[in-house]
């Protein structure tokens, strides 16, 4: 059957009109917020009590808001566990729930507010947005009844679920995503059935959403970017920083660029749980990001992006990550090869013993070769080029192939692969390159005291990590980390959990 006339019109309207609208760039905003925690306590609070506590939180994402729609945002992303925290048993957080309905109902809770019972969150959530007209992304808990006919269904009677929302400058609730990947930690939370693989479309681009661990796996981040095809990613966590390869700033951006997405991600602020590192990642680099162990205090940044970041210019080409490697042979021998330990995982290294040259060291089926020159070889300073090919099992399991230049903690061998902030080492160029067996590979390049190096490197077709620029500070780190999703062996994760 034909669209009726009326039908068609309304269709070449409405492209016509996101034609009009649509820009090539857009003003990007994420507040890393110190979340207000609840006392803790296993003992369920009254709803007002929540409510209070949520209301608290709200004050001061409405702050940031409101600062973030003046200065021109047209998205502010909060985090994960930005509203409540983390600290709860399954009945000590239901109180804080709310019932969030399918986007397709087509709902602005702020001009309709009990259409589908209390909602005073995503109510006043929705304000925000329709107030200050922008897009506002945040993260709440949602509660869905269950009963014996469905032999899922929890003892309690409900499923509750770690949920992402947006709302659009309207105020309509335009996404809600389920988070997939959870920790063992987060046992007031129910896995879903299946992953959602959520987006939207915007006057500038397509977005798609998940929640911190969920960067790890396939399911539903890859599917993201490599199927639907999205242009920036919404990526509100809590997350928990590990030197030398998984700290908030560094892993966030790193999976920007491999993916070749925008990333926009918000961090919750922790010190103590050493939580902080919160960025506006483009394919080519950071944007703007900060990292704050020094005080207690909330921070919001801003920036430009491009909206469709591969149609960019700038937009760096596609990677064969194995080419060069593979049409090298090894540049040094393995004499001097010994192992040591990184976050759980044994890889193999070998020492940068001269003040430049070319080294290859290999675990398995991946060798990684390096070409680098230091400005000049420190005495109390040691760096090794180290691999790892195998399965991660400590904090979920995944399978890695890692190729990294790293400083080592002491000069003392032994303590090569502990995490390490500063570095005094000066670099005059590096070339690191591996010869992986996946396409979904990170690069890393990490300097003295925790701060990025966007501009100063790049990837070349080939697979080659390479400096742009001299490296304008001491080099803590340069990494190849790759994810080899084909082989990871379990989906979820039996251990104790690090990342929430
Ligand atoms: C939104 O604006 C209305 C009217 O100006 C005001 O009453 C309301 O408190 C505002 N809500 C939020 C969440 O900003
Ligand atoms: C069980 O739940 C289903 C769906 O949520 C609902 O349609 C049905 O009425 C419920 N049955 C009982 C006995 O509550
Ligand atoms: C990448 O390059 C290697 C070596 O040149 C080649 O064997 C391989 O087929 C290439 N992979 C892809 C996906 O093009
Ligand atoms: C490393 O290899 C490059 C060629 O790839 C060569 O020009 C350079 O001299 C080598 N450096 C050392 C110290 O062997
Ligand atoms: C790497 O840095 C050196 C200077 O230290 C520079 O000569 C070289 O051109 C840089 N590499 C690239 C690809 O720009």
């Amino acid at each position: 059957m034909l669209p009726s006339q009326p039908l068609l019109h309304a269709g070449v309207f409405a492209l016509t009109v996101l034609q009009a609208l649509a820009s090539d760039t857009f003003i990007a905003a994420v507040y890393e917020h110190a979340v207000i925690l609840p006392d803790p306590t296993d003992k369920p609070v009254s709803p007002d009590d929540a409510l209070a506590l949520m209301n608290k939180n709200m004050d001061v994402l409405e702050g940031a808001i409101k600062e973030a729609a003046q200065q021109g945002a047209h998205i502010i992303v909060t985090p994960e566990d930005g509203i409540y925290g983390w600290q709860f048993t399954r009945e000590s957080i239901y109180p804080y729930l709310e019932d969030i309905p399918a986007p397709v109902v087509n709902w602005i809770p702020c001009t309709d507010p009990s259409r589908f019972g209390p909602a005073p969150v995503q109510e006043r959530l929705s304000c925000m947005a329709r107030n200050n007209s922008i897009y506002v992304v945040a993260n709440i808990g949602d509660k869905k009844p269950c009963n014996s006919s469905d032999p899922g269904c929890p003892s309690d009677g409900r499923y509750q679920y770690n949920t992402d929302v947006v709302f659009d400058p309207e105020g309509k609730l335009v996404a809600r995503y389920h988070k997939y990947n959870l920790f063992t930690t987060e046992t007031q939370f129910n896995y879903p059935k299946e992953p959602e693989a959520v987006t939207f479309e915007t006057p500038f681009g397509k977005f798609g959403i998940f929640t911190c661990f969920d960067i790890l796996f396939h399911e539903p981040a890859v599917v993201l970017v490599s199927k639907m095809q999205v242009d920036t990613v919404l990526f509100p966590t809590a997350w928990m920083n590990v030197l030398p390869f998984l700290t908030a700033v560094e892993f966030h951006s790193a999976w920007a660029m491999g993916m070749r997405v925008n990333l926009l991600a918000a961090n919750t602020h922790k010190t103590s749980l050493a939580m902080t590192g919160s960025g506006i990642y483009a394919p080519d680099g950071a944007r703007t990001y900060s990292y704050n162990m020094k005080t207690e205090d909330g921070h919001l940044l801003i920036a430009e992006l491009d909206a469709h970041p591969c149609l960019s210019p700038a937009s760096p080409p596609a990677v064969n990550w194995s080419s060069y490697a593979l049409s090298v042979k090894r540049l040094s021998q393995d004499d001097h090869d010994f192992t040591g330990i990184i976050f759980h995982d044994q890889f193999t290294f070998t020492e940068l013993t001269k003040p430049g040259g070319n080294l290859t060291v290999c675990q398995k089926d991946l060798c990684c070769h390096l070409s680098y020159k230091m400005a000049g070889k420190r005495d109390d300073e040691v760096y090794v080029l180290g691999a790892f090919d195998g399965l991660h099992v400590v904090e979920g399991q995944y399978y890695l192939q890692i190729c990294t230049l790293l400083k080592c903690k002491s000069t003392d061998l032994d303590t090569c692969g502990q995490p390490v902030e500063t570095a005094q080492t000066e670099f005059e160029m590096f070339s690191l390159s591996g010869t992986f067996g996946t396409n979904y590979v990170f690069p890393e390049v990490l300097y003295s005291g925790v701060q990025l190096a966007p501009g100063e490197f790049k990837v070349l077709n080939d697979g080659r990590l390479i400096n742009k620029t001299k490296p304008t500070k001491p080099v803590v780190t340069v990494t190849l980390f790759g994810r080899w999703y084909e082989n990871d062996h379990l989906k979820q994760d039996p251990q104790p959990a690090t990342f929430l």
